[in-house]
């Protein structure tokens, strides 16, 4: 069985649905309102207990009820909580999300997750010392990021860096990560207006560069590669990327070459954009590979 541990962010995603998103001092009516478990981190450990894995998830909620919605919600989908602490003086994480006009928009306030300190984050080093791949997203705070980087190149587990929400990472902390994978918007912010072949030829199966329906980029150590992306009928695609990123620590912690690993990842992630909501959608194993036979 695949071990995974997860550090990242826990929220409550408020999702309004609405036919037009708002400009600037406009008002518009919505069509509903619902509030589901989310942040990048719970979503990517959901996703991977769904395929299978053994997950740990290293993070912090609200001492409110949210955080106790959060925390059941992680129970419930088989996702080990001894490193999943309240804080008593914040609230929990929210994700406040706009789908409007076939796209999402999302502002998140961080609370809680920005507790998820370095030093927390050492508190639960005997859990990433015993992890195939560790997971790591950027709402949590940059420090976290650059310490469990360290980390996990000490300890000689294989870190996977998500960079979302976009935003500058040192070159050290990805000569430290074992993947990256941006999408492309993400790549911009981390390696500016580079020439993108020559920064694909620098991080050979390592740099994974999300394009959407389009597919993902890498140099495999000879060539660029493209794996082409899965279309599938969308209603959500909020966690997509999330389930991406949790597929891809569970095929590599089983040992997959990287192409069958994106492959993988992909087909998973389009399975997760056909129902609402972030955790709603994402597939098990089994489902993931009937859909590649049929
Ligand atoms: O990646 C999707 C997630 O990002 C949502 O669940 C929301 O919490 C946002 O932070
Ligand atoms: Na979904």
């Amino acid at each position: 069985m695949a071990k995974i541990a997860v550090i990242g962010s826990l929220s409550i995603d408020l999702v309004v649905s609405a036919d037009k998103r708002p400009q600037a001092g406009e008002t518009v009516l919505g069509n509903s309102f619902e509030t589901v478990p989310g942040g990048k981190g719970a979503n990517q450990a959901v996703a991977a207990a769904w395929l299978g894995a053994e997950v740990i998830m290293i993070g912090r909620v609200g001492n409110d009820s949210f955080g106790n919605v959060i925390l059941e919600n992680l129970k419930a989908n088989q996702v080990k909580t001894q490193y999943v602490e309240p804080v008593t003086h914040a609230r929990s994480g929210t994700a406040h999300i706009t789908l409007a006009e076939g796209d999402n928009s999302i502002v998140v306030v961080k609370g809680a997750n920005d507790f998820t300190t370095p030093e927390y984050v050492r508190k639960a080093e005997t859990a990433i010392r015993d992890a195939d791949v560790v997971l790591i997203q950027c709402e949590v705070p940059d420090e976290t990021v650059e310490y469990t980087a360290d980390l996990c190149e000490r300890l000689g587990v294989p870190l996977l860096l998500n960079p979302a929400p976009a935003r500058p990472i040192s070159k050290d902390v990805i000569a430290r990560s074992a993947f990256i994978t941006p999408n492309e918007h993400e790549y911009k912010i981390l390696f500016d207006s580079a020439d993108r072949s020559e920064v694909l030829r620098k991080y050979p199966n390592k740099l994974i560069i999300t394009e959407g329906k389009k597919g993902v980029r890498f140099f495999n150590g000879e060539k660029e590669m493209v794996i082409p992306g899965v279309t599938m009928p969308v209603v959500d695609t909020t966690g997509a990327g999330d389930t991406f990123n949790a597929a891809f620590a569970v095929a590599i912690a089983e040992g997959k070459s990287i192409e069958n690993t994106l492959e993988f990842a992909n087909l998973a992630a389009a399975l997760s954009v056909t129902k609402f909501g972030a955790q709603s959608g994402m597939p098990t194993m089994d489902e993931v590979q009937r859909s590649k036979q049929g």
